[in-house]
């Protein structure tokens, strides 16, 4: 399915003819456009940057590489194909056709789901925003860009849903999108962890790679919906969202390579004083973000899940290739909690754990990652191995919530948790090092000596490829 690049709002969804929709979402636009020149990056908005946009939404060949200014970047509207005669696949309603409409009892919750989600778009590129003045290369930048860009553009994905199925209220929360803003203290973003800052390319890239890969499961199973608009909006976000997890998980694994390279270059594991980050601090920052991003599943036990499940609105991560009922009643998990002092397994109704069960899919994935991270390590013949922590780890919501864990999994107390916690977690000291290690580097193949280059560029480029051009005179 092509998309329309004529109109003023490119789409796939035939906006042309519903006039009212179209009129709409045109006088949203503005709005838009000022926030993303308000909060989106810094400095930058003049630069020519060599990015990707989507030109269909089939699975071969959906985008077209080029310069574009950021402000002029096309965002719009991209559906998925529809899948003929598609059911839903779980709950109450499974085997019934999907729904075309908003089904008028759940609308509330599904209002509420997509403005959960829209969210989390806008806040992340409001995190980053300051990023671009210390990139350690045009190539880190421009995919720094790539993904902002595309976090803005699944903004409007989602206020695209709000405006055609929520009338009213749908626009009043698709104003409000714009109105919140990240870390601010009287309209912060909806959840924790997208109102903390993203200092530096360090935690940019375990953000991407921990917190964006969260988002990838939480459009896995809202593209599982039983509104097939929903479900279609999210599968074509999963596209494009596959990039930020590859700019996450490339960019710890590069910084790890840098670091191992100095690790036998100077036969230390100390590489600070050749500006290197080393493993141990690294190991810090993997601490921290994964236990913040655990926690944007909620609770273990959750009725608001389980009534999602049933009502046919979110499912599992794969549930059509689930070898199970796809209706839970009569299922149990066994949950993971703290009690008296342990750990323990609790013998749950699986439809109360489907956060927990999201969140083990989410785990699984990070640990296929970490393996990948730990073979490099190995293959530079270095003793060490970095670990995932315990799920319990530093969690401030659901069942771990207010009980100290060390990261494997020991309960221990609040006052040995203060006493250790400097060794699990990054130290003033070592944010402000890192910091310390992020200055700009803008010429064209040069890479900052605690990163090390990427293995290939972005669509056949060479990584000397000028990947933004005119840059502003004060980054350079
Ligand atoms: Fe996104
Ligand atoms: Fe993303």
């Amino acid at each position: 399915m092509t998309i329309d690049y004529s109109e003023r709002i490119p789409n796939n969804v035939n906006l042309a003819d519903d006039r009212r929709l179209q009129r709409a979402l045109e006088a949203w636009q503005p709005g838009f456009l000022q926030w993303w020149t308000e909060m989106g990056p810094e400095n930058f908005q003049g630069c020519d940057v060599y990015l990707r946009t989507a030109t269909s939404t089939d699975a071969q060949g959906w985008a077209t590489f080029g310069y574009v200014k950021m402000p002029d970047y096309r965002w719009g509207i991209f559906l998925a194909e529809p899948e003929p005669d598609r059911r839903i696949a779980f709950g109450e309603h499974k085997g019934e056709p999907v729904w075309r409409e908003v089904p008028g009892q759940h609308r509330g919750v599904l209002r509420r789901l997509i403005v959960t989600q829209g969210d989390t778009e806008p806040a992340s590129v409001e995190q980053q925003r300051h990023l671009g003045m210390t990139c350690p290369s045009l190539y880190d930048l421009r995919n720094l860009f790539q993904v902002n860009v595309e976090e803005g553009r699944h903004l409007w994905a989602m206020v695209y849903l709000l405006h055609a199925y929520f009338g009213r209220d749908g626009r009043e929360e698709a104003d409000a999108l714009l109105r919140r803003r990240s870390g601010n203290a009287d309209h912060p973003r909806i959840l924790g962890a997208f109102n903390e800052p993203t200092p530096d390319w360090l935690s940019y890239f375990m953000f991407t790679h921990f917190t964006d890969r969260d988002g990838k499961y939480q459009l896995a199973s809202l593209a599982e919906s039983g509104f097939d608009p929903l479900a279609r909006t999210c599968r074509f976000m999963l596209t494009e969202e596959a990039h930020h997890l590859f700019v996450g998980e490339s960019g710890v694994s590069r910084v790890i390579s840098r670091t191992c390279q100095l690790m036998k270059e100077h036969g230390t594991e100390v590489v600070s004083e050749y500006g290197g980050i080393d493993l141990a601090i690294i190991q810090k920052y993997i601490n921290f973000h994964y236990s913040v991003s655990l926690d944007l599943f909620g609770s273990e036990l959750s009725t608001n899940a389980a009534n999602y499940f049933s009502a046919g609105l979110k499912g599992r991560f794969k549930e059509t290739d689930r070898d199970d009922d796809h209706l839970l009643t009569r299922s149990s998990y066994a949950l993971l909690k703290p009690a008296d002092g342990v750990v323990v397994q609790s013998e749950q109704p699986a439809l109360l754990a489907l956060n927990e069960t999201l969140r083990d899919s989410y785990i699984a994935d990070c640990e296929r990652a970490l393996a990948r991270w730990n073979k490099i390590i190995r293959a530079a013949a270095i003793g060490i191995e970095l670990k995932l922590p315990h799920r319990g780890f530093r969690r401030s919501i659901g069942e771990f919530a207010g009980v100290s864990l060390t990261p494997d999994g020991q309960v221990i107390t609040e006052e040995e948790w203060q006493r250790r916690k400097s060794d699990w977690l990054p130290t003033p000291a070592e944010r402000e090092f890192v910091a310390s290690l992020m200055k700009p580097v803008t010429a064209p193949g040069q890479f900052a000596g605690w990163i090390a280059p990427p293995v290939r560029g972005i669509n056949h480029q060479a990584l000397d490829f000028e990947y933004v051009s005119r840059l502003p005179a004060d980054a350079n």
